[in-house]
């Protein structure tokens, strides 16, 4: 039997892909890209914003397709859309065979097995499985990676307490829950085992990891005994929310070489109105507290950033605190989302929502200036000898592609690399920055 696997949505979601393809074929199945000869197809789903709604229905519609063509035994829909729309699912799309709410993925085998079972035996049950929210997946050690073998992403937490009024997340993913670290650092060992380099920690917030389960925060604890495993090379911190960065954290990322000097700190707003309405925890005067704390104790840190634009109630003098702040704070790496109405969300029934024009017009005047301060940055590498992991070549160029530590895999740019030598993917060079040419670097490999 041969499935076909599509992960919609954010790393974390990549995570529990990447486990389900592990236990799968772990019993038989074996995987396949092409949907066309696919006999099960599991869609992993995502539902945070509009956009990636409409996204994981377009997949599952089209997926659906190949039921017609008598190609596909088996469709399953996983993941948040699927913990959030179970019902309308199974009524609106009747090819799909299956649901999987987003605690019960450990139960994918079983699931396949009895459509298709019910397949050879004529009837038409749905297979659905769902599971009180806040179980939590026990890792099975059966992973499969599909982020190219030497990069690699460790989930070290579930679900999220913060309940920001704009997310959705806790409806779908359930109370924060910490993986207890004696089974992180054996999936950590399992992947550095498999050639991983590169490993990035992920959760839904991961400052706080711990808290729940041994009562203080263990970030720092966790990346110090990460550290000692031999294979790492990299190992970077996603999702981290400014009011949990402790000195300890700070101290740990600055001692340990293997830790990339790279925050992904994600606040969304400066504006002390727009951040209470968000039920963020932090003001703009601490963010520039921590911000400038990291910059003065972390030597060539990399600070990337999220926002929002269009927040409901966001007025024009709470717009222009955001964007002088972005201007004085010189992030070099920022993303901005427009504000997207979720049902279910405190946010979504807040007065004063913003028309689509301004969110748009506001995200496109940050990321504006956004761009300058990027692109000057880049530019300011130039001259620098800098570790790049190899991530491929471009035959056509005759050129490879990589990342530095300032670069996180698919947000951040990218180096080219010019050698007269042969690098294999996965490989970590020295390289000289030649030239910058925007968001991404050129460079000359020296050895
Ligand atoms: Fe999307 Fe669920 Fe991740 S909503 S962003 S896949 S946690």
């Amino acid at each position: 039997m041969k499935i076909l696997f599509i992960s919609l949505g954010c790393d974390k979601n990549l995570v529990d892909s990447e486990h389900m393809l592990g236990m799968l074929c772990d019993k038989g199945y074996s995987i396949t890209d092409d949907e066309y000869e696919a006999d099960v197809i599991v869609v992993n789903t995502c539902c945070f914003i509009h956009d990636a709604k409409e996204e994981s229905i377009e997949n599952i519609i089209e997926m659906a397709k190949h039921k017609e063509d008598g190609s596909l035994k088996c469709l399953v829909v996983t993941g948040c859309l699927a913990q959030r729309y179970q019902e309308e699912i199974i009524k609106e799309i009747p090819e799909v065979d299956a649901v999987v709410g987003t605690t019960a993925y450990d139960d994918i085998v079983e699931v396949v097995d009895s459509v298709l079972k019910d397949i050879d035996s004529n009837e038409s049950n749905k297979n659905n499985s769902f599971k009180d929210i806040s179980y939590l997946t026990k890792n099975n050690g059966k992973r499969v990676v599909t982020t190219g073998g030497y990069t690699s992403y460790l989930k070290i937490a579930e679900g999220c307490n913060k309940n920001c009024t704009y997310c959705i997340i806790p409806k779908l993913r359930g109370k924060f829950r910490s993986v207890p670290m004696e089974e992180l650092l054996e999936e950590a060992k399992y992947l550095a085992d498999k050639g991983v380099k590169e490993l990035i920690l992920v959760a839904q917030e991961t400052t706080l990891y711990g808290v729940d389960i041994y009562g203080e925060k263990k970030l720092p604890e966790l990346l110090k005994q990460l550290c000692k495993i031999d294979g790492f090379e990299w190992i970077r911190i996603l999702y981290t929310y400014p009011e949990e960065i402790t000195d300890e954290l700070i101290q740990v990322i600055k001692e340990e070489d293997k830790i990339c000097k790279y925050i992904d700190m994600p606040i969304q707003h400066a504006s002390d109105n727009i951040l209470r309405k968000m039920g963020r925890r932090t003001n703009n005067k601490d963010l520039v507290n921590i911000i400038t704390k990291l910059r003065n104790e972390i030597e060539d840190i990399v600070i990337r950033t999220t926002l929002i634009t269009g927040f409901p109630g966001e007025t024009e003098e709470d717009f222009e605190t955001l964007l002088d702040f972005v201007y004085n704070m010189n992030f070099e790496r920022l993303g901005v989302f427009t504000y997207s109405a979720e049902e279910g969300t405190r946010a979504y029934d807040m007065e004063n929502q913003i028309d689509e024009d301004t969110k748009v017009a506001r995200r496109n005047a940050v990321m504006e200036m956004q761009q300058d301060i990027t692109f000057d940055y880049m530019s300011s590498l130039v001259g620098n000898i800098t570790k790049v992991l190899v991530e491929g070549y471009i035959v056509d160029e005759d050129i490879y592609v990589g990342r530095t530590y300032m670069d996180a895999p698919n947000i951040d740019g990218l180096v080219f690399v010019n050698s007269t030598r042969q690098i294999m993917s996965g490989d970590i060079i020295l390289v000289e920055i030649k030239s910058s040419d925007g968001y991404d670097l050129i460079g000359e490999h020296i050895y």
